[in-house]
């Protein structure tokens, strides 16, 4: 039977037959002037941000997407600016950050074994096609980079961690809180120059995430100043998708380690007085 038949009010039946069907007025609905309607009513509740939501998210059927150029293009995918608002309310307008995964010429496949031992593939089709490297397996390797950094940025948005606020994932596609700073992109730690005292405020905020991830088992694999920003004083963890779990993944503790060195002697090098190795003592410790 179809979904939509009306059934017939019997005992057998419970439910009490749909009702007549009521006159519908029609609205037309026209392309928006500018961009497209968000994306937001599209994608299922698991793929839209945790809750309690920041006031700013933009959830409105109304609102538009506009994009406003690309932010950075990075080795596995573009970081592009997105506007979604609604345009006849001022109080509802916010700036995103697109990060879109790249399907070919993807990260490169034999480094990326290295953060994904242990990690399952939905089926057996895409395993054969991820481990031929086809062109099939690297869309689905670019949609499970966009999964991975997705799950990862809703686990530390609930833990705590200083990550952007994750809005939305849509396959290769992740909308994220833009951090910035007046307007523009905050820089990246690595073209940073502070006091002493701010040195030791953002290292601090650095072995505080880090600690967190250490407790949840995490390691982030590829952390350097490189992949911290600045805003104001806040520093905030981004670029998450190769994120391992340190207990399963047989990398994770020389991933660690790699971690602790980069920040470590960043900071060492800057004339704060840290030691990687002392880090890494506490990062371990913080695991079990
Ligand atoms: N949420 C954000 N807010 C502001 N800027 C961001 C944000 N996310 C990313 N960026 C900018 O885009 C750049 C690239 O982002 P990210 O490191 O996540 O991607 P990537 O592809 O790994 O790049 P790369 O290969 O350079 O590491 C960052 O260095 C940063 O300047
Ligand atoms: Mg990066």
């Amino acid at each position: 039977m179809p979904e939509h038949t009306a059934r017939p009010d019997t005992p057998a039946n419970p439910h009490p037959a749909d009702p007549a069907p009521r006159p519908v007025d029609w609205v037309t609905v026209e392309d928006p002037p500018e961009g497209r309607w968000s994306t937001w009513t599209s994608v299922t509740r698991l793929s839209r941000g945790p809750e309690p939501r920041p006031s700013w998210v933009v959830t409105a059927d109304a609102a538009v997407d506009t994009e406003l150029g690309v932010l950075k293009s990075g080795k596995e995918a573009v970081c592009h600016l997105l506007r979604r608002a609604v345009p006849s309310d001022p109080d509802r307008d916010s700036l995103l950050v697109a990060k879109r995964y790249l399907d070919a010429s993807h990260r490169d496949f034999q480094r990326s074994t290295v953060y994904t031992e242990g990690r399952r593939t939905r089926n057996s089709r895409d395993a054969r096609a991820l481990a031929r490297r086809s062109s099939h397996g690297r869309a689905v390797a670019a949609g499970q980079w966009a999964q991975a950094e997705w799950d990862t940025l809703v686990r530390l948005w609930q833990a705590g961690v200083s990550v952007p606020y994750p809005v939305q994932v849509d396959g290769t596609e992740i909308l994220m809180e833009y951090i910035a700073v007046d307007g523009e992109a905050a820089p990246r730690l690595a073209d940073c120059r502070g006091t002493r005292e701010e040195l030791r405020g953002w290292y601090d905020q650095v072995v505080d995430a880090m600690e967190r991830m250490a407790s949840l088992g995490l390691a982030h694999g590829d952390l350097s100043p490189y992949n911290l920003l600045l805003a104001g004083s806040r520093v905030v963890v981004i670029d998450l998708p190769q994120v391992v779990d340190v207990t399963v993944n047989p990398n994770g503790m020389e991933l660690l380690h790699r971690d602790c060195r980069n920040v470590g002697d960043w900071f060492a090098r800057r004339g704060l007085d840290v030691d990687a190795e002392d880090l890494f003592g506490r990062l371990v410790a913080a695991l079990w």
